[in-house]
């Protein structure tokens, strides 16, 4: 099977979470490829048997990159099993109402672009202090500070559970042999 994991990002966080999906991927066994919905260039959607879209939230949205994607190809994705991985620090809040309130964004997503994956697993991210603008530094300190999360400006801090990650791919996987039921595609939320 040939997996196509598709990313958008502002601060790499997503990259790397998509990088990680795919080596999960291969060591189920199967090809990828890894494509930057932000890049120039497409990518051949015939090679893909599933699609994978990783997405994360800033400011209460997914990158408009990742919108159009979808929205332009959401036919042409919904012929082969789809899973979609949310990024976002609401993902890794103790706060039940932010979870609420990422589902509906993604949710909303799905409305607005016409893709419905079978599968979606919200993650959590990653503060990126170091590489942020002084306004932009502030701004997330001042966040992390009111949810009692890390303040220290100087290093990283991230909040993707590795292992959750790879369980949810490796069910994905073995889920890509169920044909697509009639009418609604998503099965789970994790
Ligand atoms: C300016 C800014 C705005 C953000 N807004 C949100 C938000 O509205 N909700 C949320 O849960 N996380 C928010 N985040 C956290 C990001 O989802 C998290 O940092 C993620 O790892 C970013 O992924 P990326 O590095 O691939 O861009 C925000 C982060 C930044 C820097």
């Amino acid at each position: 099977m040939h997996v196509l994991i598709i990313f958008g990002t502002v601060e790499g966080h997503t990259r790397k979470i998509a990088r990680n999906v795919s080596a999960t991927v291969q060591s189920l066994g199967h090809q990828t490829t890894v494509f930057d919905a932000g890049d120039l260039g497409d990518v051949d959607l015939d090679i893909a048997d599933a699609v994978i879209v990783c997405a994360p939230v800033h400011m209460g949205q997914y990158p408009m990159a990742i919108t159009h994607w979808l929205t332009t190809r959401a036919d042409r994705l919904s012929k082969v099993p789809g899973a979609f991985v949310s990024v976002s620090l609401a993902a890794a809040s103790p706060f039940p109402e932010e979870h609420a309130e990422i589902q509906k964004l993604t949710e909303a997503l799905f409305e607005r672009t016409g893709w419905r994956p079978r599968m979606v697993h919200q993650a959590g991210g990653a503060l990126r202090y170091p590489q942020y603008d002084f306004l932009k530094r502030l701004l997330m300190k001042h966040i992390a500070y009111r949810e009692g999360g890390p303040t220290d400006v100087t290093k990283d801090h991230e909040f993707t559970n590795w292992n959750a990650l790879a369980a949810f791919v490796e069910g994905f996987v073995a889920d890509c042999d169920r044909p697509a039921e009639a009418g609604a595609n998503e099965k789970s939320v994790a």
